[in-house]
């Protein structure tokens, strides 16, 4: 089969590759119809994941049919059409048991991570009945796509864990896909501001058009100004962090109002500071978190109903053949105005 494998830092490359096999009773085979490119696929390329070595398959995104199933699985058979999620969970262990699947003893991130990847024609997904999803019939698949990690982080690690609620000011920093997933899903609570920030007016119109109420632009280093006047002087009450930098946890810090709570979804390589001298009695909340996907089922019923429309963030699409053409336009998204890239195998 044709699978995109990591060559070590800054390599990678299409290759022929053998396919999946069965290794223990849980494991389902999938047939890869559609995947696609998180941005934590470049943090690996560029050598900022040391879990993930060289000759790993990436991608922990996708959809795909069932090809075959170990004689452990219960939920699916060969032919049934699924959603992969990108957090692999047993469903047993005290982590899972706790709904924190992104920490499970024998699963978590491991997909194009540890174990290969979605980015290929086929895949093994260990724990199929608890990591795979049944999709309904009428479930269009790049929608499913975007249910694999990017709508689940943005809304459990920013939405939940930030406590949007009803009539509450918000602002999400970075409008990248997941800050834009967290913009959508949000809106199931009706706050009545969605301050999006970004460097690109590119990605702050298009949040505007999902239901922002008010964009910056951070080029001028004035947004923590920006946004203060924008709330009458208060700040918000939540303020989701989704690029990963010191620079815009610490904004999110400076912006959040009394009482709020800072949800940190960005992945980050670097010491941050934390600035308790004036937090501390400031009464804010900070989360952090890896995301669980415990969401899932949730927001699969939302695509269904029509609530949400996920495909809005898909700009480019590939045949699997083309994938390094693929991760290209990705990588340029300030040029190619790239937000996700659908693969199709
Ligand atoms: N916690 C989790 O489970 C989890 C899961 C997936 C992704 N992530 C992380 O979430 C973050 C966002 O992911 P993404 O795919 O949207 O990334 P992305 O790189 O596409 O988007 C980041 C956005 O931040 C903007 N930006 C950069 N510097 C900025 C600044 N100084 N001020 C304001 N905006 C700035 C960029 O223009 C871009 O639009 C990444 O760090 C990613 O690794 C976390
Ligand atoms: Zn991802
Ligand atoms: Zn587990």
């Amino acid at each position: 089969m044709r699978a995109l494998v990591y060559q070590g830092p800054g390599k990678k490359a299409l290759v022929e590759h053998a396919k999946p096999a069965i290794q223990n009773a849980t494991d389902a085979i999938v047939k890869i119809t559609k995947t696609t490119i998180c941005g934590t696929d470049l943090h690996i390329l560029k050598g900022d994941v040391a879990t993930c070595t060289a000759g790993r398959i990436l991608g922990h995104e996708g959809v795909g049919i069932i090809e075959s199933v170990g004689s452990g699985v219960t939920t699916f058979a060969p032919g049934a059409r699924v959603l992969i999620s990108c957090i692999t969970a047993c469903g047993r262990c005290d982590a899972c048991r706790n709904s924190m699947y992104s920490h499970c003893s024998t699963g978590g991130w491991i997909l194009g991570n540890t174990i290969d990847g979605t980015q290929a024609e086929f895949v093994r997904v260990p724990h199929a009945d608890t990591s795979l999803y049944a999709l309904p019939d009428n479930i269009d698949e790049e929608d499913a796509v975007m249910l694999s990690d990017i709508l689940p982080t943005g809304y459990e690690c920013g939405v939940l864990n930030g406590q949007v609620a009803p009539g509450s000011t918000i602002a999400i920093v970075g409008s990248g896909p997941i800050g834009l997933a967290a913009l959508l899903t949000a809106q199931f609570y009706t706050p009545v501001q969605i301050i999006m920030v970004d460097l690109d007016d590119n990605r702050l119109e298009v949040a505007r058009s999902f239901g922002a109420t008010d964009v910056v632009n951070t080029t001028d280093g004035k947004a923590r100004d920006a946004i203060l006047q924008l709330t009458g002087g208060r700040g918000v009450d939540t303020a989701i962090e989704a690029v990963g930098i010191p620079a815009t946890f610490q904004l999110c810090t400076e912006i959040v109002a009394p009482g709020g709570v800072v949800a940190n979804i960005g992945v980050h390589g670097k010491k941050v500071d934390l600035h308790l001298e004036t937090l501390w009695s400031h009464n804010v909340t900070i989360t952090t978190g890896l995301v669980d996907t415990v969401s899932t089922p949730m927001l699969l019923r939302t695509v269904q109903s029509k609530r949400i429309d996920p495909k809005r963030l898909i700009t480019h699409r590939f045949k699997l053949t083309d994938v390094i053409a693929a991760y290209e336009t990705f990588g340029q998204a300030a040029s190619t105005k790239a937000l996700k890239v659908i693969l199709e195998a």
